[in-house]
């Protein structure tokens, strides 16, 4: 089969990485892909996956069989929809399903709806009701911007004061633009966090292992919100009985919910969880893989995804096993100073290989190459990957591994899987 993977990040580089894996990968194509990637894959450029119809044309082009979306704008636009039209297998939920990401507002009236577990809210459309909801509630209290901000629109106000900031920024200084047209205001929930991803075909639903991403820059959960410093899986906090919970409560109910709809939700389903005193409750709902989960998540993965792939795309995943290894795995993320405001461009990166002679996977981020060499591109610019059969041990390869690693103003936290490490 020739597939292709949509996108550029560290996501999608550990996708395509474990797609090679399998005998039924012929040829693995990615857009626009990155430097590492074009180890498993031939990368192409010049092609904007914003665009439906030019992602449709690379995809006939190259006599494409099944492609793989990784990022959430390109699910947002339909990109599903318009493959399938053209008769081309696409892993990932159509446009109509996508909103369960792509408007806060509608996941949550869904989960209302359905009787799913989440914070209490209301959906505004206007500052002035927004800010009286705040004077009434009281902190802590949560400001969401209803649309896609690369996961920036979320304010947790530990105080009256900072509500009403979130609000005028989002709604009168338009910090997210048209994103920020409708705010939802959420009830603070109090508790661990952790991710757990599924595979579903729209019917049946097969979580994957659970994860724990660390969001904040520094160490001690300190300093600003980024897209993810790190992660690591299983998240001890998900235990085998939360796992079946959250597949009960939440993961089968809003897949049967969204076929209900009329809206069948297909690929990967990424439930953001808070574990509160009264159980696992709805953070947010993504449609599509985390990022930086999935290196941990996939890992971990024995079965074939390309198997599994086709059959979320078919609508046979009741056929398919999905085996897990019983190890740990741990993802440190390598970043450009100064992330996640401004920061340098183009600082030549060595030490890759020798992270890799020590048993690391190295996913590229935000990487590109000039003249020859490996040179930082992004924000985040590598993720250093490492599994065990427990996780202190993969605690200790990926750091073991990301020591090796330099460019200028390189940082990473030092304290990824904490959590897990503490409760040992
Ligand atoms: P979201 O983009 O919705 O996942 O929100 C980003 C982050 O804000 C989450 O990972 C949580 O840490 C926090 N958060 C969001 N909603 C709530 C809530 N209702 N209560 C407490 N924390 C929240
Ligand atoms: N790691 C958070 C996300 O992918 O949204």
């Amino acid at each position: 089969m020739n597939i292709m993977v949509i996108g550029s990040g560290g996501r999608e580089h550990t996708l395509a990485w474990k797609l090679a894996q399998s005998p039924k990968c012929t040829r693995l194509f990615a857009v626009p892909g990155n430097p590492g990637m074009a180890e498993v894959a031939t990368c192409i450029g010049g092609v904007d996956i914003t665009d439906n119809d030019a992602v449709v044309r690379v995809a006939q082009e190259n006599d494409i069989d099944l492609v793989v979306v990784g990022p959430e704008v390109p699910l947002a636009n339909g990109v599903v929809d318009a493959l399938t039209a053209a008769g081309i297998k696409a892993f990932g939920p159509s446009q109509r399903a996508a909103e369960l990401e792509g408007s806060k507002a509608f996941s949550k009236n869904m989960m209302r709806k359905y009787g799913i577990p989440t914070a209490n809210y209301g959906v505004f459309v206007d500052a002035a009701t927004a800010r009286r909801c705040v004077a009434t509630e009281g902190a802590p209290i949560v400001i969401k911007a209803d649309g896609l901000a690369a996961g920036k629109g979320v304010v947790v106000a530990m105080t009256v004061d900072e509500a009403y900031k979130a609000i005028d920024d989002i709604m009168e200084d338009k910090a997210f633009g048209q994103a920020g047209s409708r705010l939802v205001i959420e009830e603070f929930m109090a508790g661990e966090e952790a991710s757990l991803l599924a595979f579903t075909d729209g019917k049946t639903v097969r979580p994957m292992i659970s994860s724990q991403d660390h969001k904040r820059a520094y160490d001690g959960d300190k300093g600003p919100n980024t897209g993810g410093m790190g992660t690591y899986a299983p998240a001890p906090v998900m235990t085998p009985k939360m796992v079946e919970r959250a597949t009960k409560e939440i993961l089968e109910p809003i897949v049967a919910a969204m076929a209900k709809e009329g809206r069948p939700y297909k690929g990967c389903l990424y439930a953001g969880l808070m574990i509160t005193e009264t159980g696992p409750k709805v953070v947010e709902f993504n449609a599509r893989f985390g990022d930086p989960e999935t290196q941990v998540v996939l890992p971990l993965l024995q079965g074939d995804l390309v198997d599994i792939m086709l059959a979320c795309v078919d609508g046979t995943l009741d056929q398919v096993d999905i085996p897990w290894s019983d190890g740990a795995a741990v993802c440190v993320v390598l970043a450009s100073g100064g992330y996640p405001k401004a920061y340098a461009k183009g600082y030549p990166i060595t030490g890759i290989d020798a992270a890799q002679a020590v048993g690391c996977q190295v996913f590229h981020a935000g990487t590109a190459v000039k003249d020859g060499h490996i040179v930082t591109n992004g924000g985040r610019v590598l993720n250093v990957v490492a599994t065990a059969p427990g996780i202190h041990a993969a605690v200790d390869k990926a750091y073991a591994g990301i020591e090796k690693i330099t460019f200028k103003d390189a940082f990473y936290r030092k304290d990824i899987a904490h959590r897990a490490l503490e409760r040992e």
